[in-house]
């Protein structure tokens, strides 16, 4: 073990890491990334495949968005962001208020994606609040919904795994099935359904508007529940519900933004129109921490009243809007200009998809669903039945473990195997990742079954 490793294990608590896990599988030590891939210490490589948790967006080390940080840090690497502004944080909004679709006007920064979720939240809620409609304190979301891990991002999320032991803490929420096609809430298949899985929210908002502010939405990629990618007539539905019963809509874009289902953001697929947009991860390609909440003139006007009526948004992060992250996303924003990135995906996307179909066939793919450059296989012991392997089977782990000696690093959600390509990948790398991955489910397929 080096010495760095050694030293990790003594001072170090990771993320989403059971720590005695990482006595026996050692943490990787990274010295160097380039393109889509990950150099360790020794110089073997690893194709990032799930983009470092979703947020690469153009490669790692991309001279552009290094030169921009750099360009920043010789003026200032960091301001208070009241009272005081910059031009990178300026010049940032300008560009998401043209880029993001519908109403969207005002932006308020802040540094991560859970907490661009918890600015939506509460500035909705406050909004009810100040014009007079003080029974409107709850949320709703969907029962496999994932919008972070602070307390009020995990109230509005439904993955047990992680919340379970804190639900003590969370402030009360609706939760709604989720749009799962394989496993669908309502009995039904795709092809015979007609957005029946909607229902039990028109129920709830028809009996209950009144109590809530908004409805909280991946759109179209659940992303760490599980990847469930699901319909667009189901957004559809969900925006026109919004509407009927007068209540916001907040979408969470954090990882679904900036070209990952191959338009700039996943409801342009739906045509819809948020109330809120929460972005962070691709925002800046992955080179700084930021996040982003967009809301409407509307919901801005509600707040903007003389000093002594007390309508201040009260929130704020010391790290708001940091220079060198605004620079880095306008960098970023550039290289998708400069590189017709989406232009360029769209011809990947295709490729991506039919390697993807090919693991159907494999004896423990329960289901493949893909939409831009994120794919993902659902592994079940049990085909017929759709049985999951059980959580002590530690099915993701043996994938994990075998993926790395393919030089891939796949990261499963538990059974789903799933792989959140940067847009940057090449045709030839993308072959190489699928069909390394279709080998890695095949061998722990037959040494599991
Ligand atoms: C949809 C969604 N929302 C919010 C978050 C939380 O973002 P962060 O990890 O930056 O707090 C995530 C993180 O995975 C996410 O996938």
């Amino acid at each position: 073990m080096s010495k760095w490793i050694e030293k990790d294990l003594k001072y170090i608590w990771h993320p989403y890491t059971q720590m005695k896990d990482c006595q026996k599988l050692l943490p990787i030590l990274i010295d160097k990334a380039k393109g889509v891939k990950l150099y360790d210490d020794k110089g073997k490589f690893y194709y990032d495949t799930i983009s470092s948790w979703w947020c690469n967006v153009h490669g790692h080390n991309h001279p552009k968005i290094k030169q921009a940080i750099k360009k920043q840090l010789n003026s200032f690497e960091h301001v208070l962001f009241a009272g005081f502004t910059h031009k990178p944080a300026i010049a940032l909004a300008e560009k998401l208020i043209q880029l993001t679709p519908g109403n969207l006007r005002k932006v308020f920064f802040s540094d991560n994606g859970s907490t661009s979720v918890e600015v939506a939240l509460k500035m909705s809620f406050q909004y009810w609040q100040g014009i007079g409609r003080k029974k409107r304190k709850k949320f709703v979301s969907l029962d496999y919904a994932y919008h972070g891990d602070t307390i009020g991002a995990m109230s509005v999320s439904g993955v047990d795994l992680f919340n379970a032991v804190f639900k003590p803490l969370f402030f009360q929420s609706f939760k709604v099935p989720s749009p799962y096609c394989y496993r669908c809430p309502m009995g039904k298949q795709r092809t015979n359904c007609n957005i029946d899985c909607v229902k039990p929210l028109e129920n709830l908002l028809n009996n209950k508007s009144e109590e809530i502010c908004a409805v909280i939405l991946e759109p179209l990629v659940m992303a760490a529940g599980g990847m469930i990618i699901y319909p667009k007539e189901y957004l559809n539905k969900v925006r026109e519900l919004t509407k009927k019963y007068g209540v916001h809509l907040i979408l969470d874009e954090v990882a679904t933004g900036f070209g990952r289902t191959g338009k700039m953001f996943a409801c342009e697929h739906a045509g819809v129109k948020p109330d809120f947009m929460c972005l962070s991860k691709g925002i800046t390609s992955g080179y700084m921490p930021l996040g982003a909440t967009l809301t409407t003139e509307k919901i801005y006007r509600a707040f903007y009243a003389d000093y002594e009526k007390k309508k201040t948004f009260y929130h704020g992060h010391t790290y708001t809007a940091n220079p060198l992250a605004c620079s880095a996303a306008i960098a970023s924003l550039e290289v998708f200009k400069q590189e017709n990135t989406l232009s360029g995906i769209r011809k990947i996307i295709p490729l991506l998809r039919s390697e993807f179909e090919k693991m159907r066939v494999l004896p423990y793919v329960g289901d493949v669903r893909t939409l831009g450059m994120i794919g993902a296989v659902e592994l079940v012991k049990d085909k017929q039945k759709k049985k999951p392997f059980k959580f002590e089977e530690r099915i993701g782990l043996k994938i994990y473990k075998e993926g790395l000696k393919r030089n891939i690093l796949l990261r499963p959600l538990g059974n789903i195997i799933y792989l959140f390509l940067p847009l940057s990948i090449k045709k030839k790398e993308i072959l190489y990742v699928l069909s390394n991955c279709y080998k890695v489910i095949e061998k722990v397929g037959k040494s599991t079954g």
